[in-house]
């Protein structure tokens, strides 16, 4: 694969530096409940100042298709993103044009300016040439460090990288590393834990990953579908029954490449999807028909932590049960406590990503001892269905 170029490479002093960043992060009435993202970006901006670059950082917010739209302003997040990286951000609220060009002109080495949401033009996810154009001339260099929005081919995250000299960011170089040795050249064997509700939205996934891994670990709602597929009633549990042929031959795939499945043997099952219902733990196929599955049992689990003992490398995507209501968080939990102590016993490479899943392994007070958490969703969803990132192809061009 053609390298990219790292922004350790780049001669950054007195330069106006474009860094594409994502600061889609969660917010509710106007303040930022999640800052994850806003940490992750801190090291690149500051490599930039620190180096009497000028940082001029472009992101977006929500979906605001094209048009200005002040509720999905990025304007609340400057104050947020100042006082974490300890000094001053600008923001421009209108940089397409001369005001821009004076704003930034009037920049001084080592300034760090915030430009207002890139989807409120057109031109960005039209992936426009001629607004790539007009950004790419307010500055001199160009960085990508937002892979968590390189599943996009838009002006920010693509179109840039052909009029200037391009760079990964930091976090962005991390994060390729990471997955690298997550699934691009692992240390084997490899197993791969996907959770869920529903395999529907994850059919490219579990169809690449049965050609990778040696053991691919289905739980959540769509292990259902899967025992459903088997012949097993489920009761009441969320399923998918018409996708019982797909299920098979995802299955028959597996078969064929070497990879083992691993369905629930064990369930926990309850009345109602509340926290604290009543439950009991059943073998998969003696699940009462009033009743619906909301968690894999503790044989299941077992057998989990077995397979994460002789694997050498993990990814995981999406939670085993119903984890955010107690009693049924306990198999993810289990799983990604055991996962983390392998890790930290140097015997695991664990990388994980999406949004629930980064909130499980928090919750379990276990992220910081994974190898890595992405906190990429929809990009490293695609990147484990094997697809290819425009915002990372257009660095290595
Ligand atoms: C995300 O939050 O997943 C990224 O920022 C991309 O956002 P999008 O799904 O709106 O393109
Ligand atoms: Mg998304």
């Amino acid at each position: 694969m053609t390298p990219f170029k790292t922004l350790d490479t780049a001669d950054v002093a007195g330069k106006r530096v474009l860094v594409r960043v994502d600061l889609n992060v969660p917010m509710k009435d106007g303040a930022v409940t999640d800052a994850t993202r806003i940490e992750r970006i801190l090291p690149t901006i500051r490599a930039i100042a620190d180096r009497g670059g000028r940082a001029i950082l472009l992101a977006h917010f929500g979906r605001p298709k094209g048009k200005a739209d002040p509720s999905q302003s990025l304007a609340p997040i400057v104050p947020v993103l100042s006082e974490m990286l300890g000094r001053p951000v600008g923001f421009a609220e209108d940089y397409v044009g001369p005001v821009a060009d004076g704003i930034v002109a009037h920049m001084a080495d080592g300034d760090v300016l915030l430009l207002e949401n890139t989807r409120f033009h057109a031109g960005e996810e039209g992936n426009d040439d001629a607004f790539a154009a007009q950004l790419a001339s307010l500055g001199d260099l160009y960085v990508n460090d937002a892979f968590s929005a390189a599943h996009r081919a838009h002006a920010s995250t693509e179109g840039l990288a052909h009029h200037l000299p391009s760079y990964a960011g930091l976090t962005m170089q991390a994060e390729l590393e990471a997955l690298e040795k997550g699934l691009g050249n692992p240390e084997k064997p490899v197993i791969a834990i996907v959770g869920g509700a529903k395999v529907s939205t994850k059919i490219d996934l579990l169809q690449n990953l049965v050609t990778k891994v040696d053991c691919l670990v289905i739980g959540g709602g769509m292990a259902n579908t899967f025992l459903a597929a088997l012949g097993k009633d489920v009761g009441k549990s969320l399923c998918e029954h018409e996708l019982a042929g797909t299920a098979n031959s995802i299955m028959e795939a597996a078969k064929g490449a070497g990879c083992t499945i691993l369905l629930p043997v064990d369930a926990v099952v309850a009345r109602e999807f509340k926290a604290g219902a009543a439950n009991e733990t059943v073998p998969v196929d003696r699940v009462p028909a009033d009743a619906m599955i909301l968690d894999v049992g503790p044989a299941s689990v077992g057998a989990v932590n077995e397979w994460i003992d002789r694997a050498k490398t993990l990814v995981w995507n999406g939670p085993l049960g119903a984890f955010e209501i107690t009693p049924f968080d306990h198999a993810t939990m289990a799983a990604a406590r055991h996962a983390a102590e392998r890790t930290r016993a140097g015997a695991l490479v664990s990388v994980a990503g999406g949004g629930d899943t980064v909130a499980a392994l928090n919750q379990a007070g276990v992220a910081g001892d994974f190898t890595y958490v992405s906190t990429a969703g929809g990009a490293f969803l695609e990147w484990m269905e094997g697809k290819p990132l425009p915002g990372v192809d257009a660095l290595r061009a």
